[in-house]
């Protein structure tokens, strides 16, 4: 049933490319993102004011990478908020709002607790989610299924990856109910996610260096991952994916925050993954591994294939391919997934089922 891996993980970490592919391809259709059954109205979209993204974990950090994107495609504002937090925190919603719930189980007691107080304060709901007659895809106004099939391992990374994928047919499709691209930005998105699956085997076909620097590092205590807008987004996943499988400390700072604080952990030998796919904010980066450099840190950098200036400032440089930077997320996940499965492996940890977690999260 592990079709020759040895952990759901590994498979599922494989399946990545065709999962992506079976979400995106139905909803393209002859150059046009047809979401189907969406009952939402050009009209309605074009009334909010405000959009709010509610999850946990992995899906809150998709969340985060929602907001970058939806912000820059619709230009219209949006918080995003774990749904612990959000639910006791009396929202001010109303039915010019839109909350965009996250989930792969359709279950988690706090995302579904969240999207019943938002319909209840009259804001518009539309959900992701994995499992087709969950909870929250019933309770929601509009569901977009992601077409990811049963996810095993605890650890969520083909999940993940289709919601990613919803994300950006989301905002595309948003972007031209707002008429805000003109018909080549349109195309040529479409084109995009249509070339994101490739892509993604692309990135996987890294497989042996990661497992290098994994074997390297594996017997770390602290990893710190910087990165800034969409990379700090991808910090976040990457750090989550190394602690739950690995159970090594780590934690994920927006680049620009390390001097107001946490730069004072930085010692000789600390491990600081640096990603840095995003072209508009690469020499900022550079200056943030200069200076974890000079207190003494082991820098992996992550970067896209022809920003090689990495290699004159860190110890270790891992490359994702070129693509759109919106979409580069998708690409630069792999080899934090990767990273942290070969790191778990090494450390003979139950990568499938780490300790003290659930597949699903249906208390509070
Ligand atoms: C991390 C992970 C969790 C889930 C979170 C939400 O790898 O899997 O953080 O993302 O528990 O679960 P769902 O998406 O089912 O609501």
């Amino acid at each position: 049933e592990k079709g020759g891996y040895q952990h759901f993980m590994a498979k599922e970490i494989m399946e990545q490319p065709k999962a992506v592919r079976d979400t995106i391809s139905p909803r393209i259709q002859n150059g046009k993102i047809v979401l189907d059954n969406i009952t939402l109205t050009a009209e309605q979209i074009k009334s909010f004011s405000k959009i709010y993204i509610v999850a946990c974990g992995s899906a809150y950090h998709v969340g985060v990478v929602a907001k970058y994107v939806l912000e820059k495609f619709t230009r219209i504002p949006v918080e995003v908020d774990v749904a612990s937090e959000f639910r006791y925190r009396q929202p001010i919603l109303d039915d010019k709002v839109l909350v965009l719930v996250i989930s792969q189980s359709g279950e988690t007691a706090d995302t579904l607790a969240a999207l019943r107080e938002a319909k209840h304060l009259g804001a518009r709901t539309l959900s992701i989610v994995n499992v087709v007659g969950s909870s929250i895809a019933n309770d929601s106004d509009d569901v977009i299924y992601t077409w990811a099939g049963p996810e095993i391992a605890v650890a969520t990374t083909k999940a993940y990856s289709t919601q990613l994928a919803v994300v950006y047919l989301l905002a595309i499709y948003f972007a031209d109910k707002l008429g805000v691209l003109s018909a080549e930005e349109y195309a040529d998105y479409v084109a995009k996610l249509q070339a994101l699956p490739d892509k993604i085997s692309e990135a996987l076909e890294n497989k042996e260096q990661i497992q290098y620097l994994a074997s390297q590092f594996f017997n770390v205590k602290d990893v710190f991952f910087i990165g800034r807008n969409l990379d700090y987004a991808m910090s976040l996943e990457g750090s989550l994916k190394l602690k739950e499988i690995s159970y090594i400390h780590s934690d994920a700072y927006a680049a620009g925050e390390l001097k107001h604080g946490t730069i004072s952990l930085v010692e000789d030998g600390t491990l600081v993954i640096a990603l840095a796919t995003q072209d508009a904010l690469f020499d900022k980066m550079i200056s943030n591994v200069k200076e974890v450099k000079a207190r003494g840190a082991v820098v992996l950098g992550l970067t896209t294939e022809h920003n090689k200036k990495i290699e004159q400032v860190a110890d270790y440089a891992l490359y994702v391919p070129e693509f759109c930077e919106m979409m580069q997320p998708s690409l630069a996940v792999i080899p934090l997934q990767l990273f942290a499965y070969y790191v778990a492996s090494m450390k003979g940890c139950d990568i499938d089922k780490p300790r003290n977690l659930a597949k699903s999260v249906t208390v509070e």
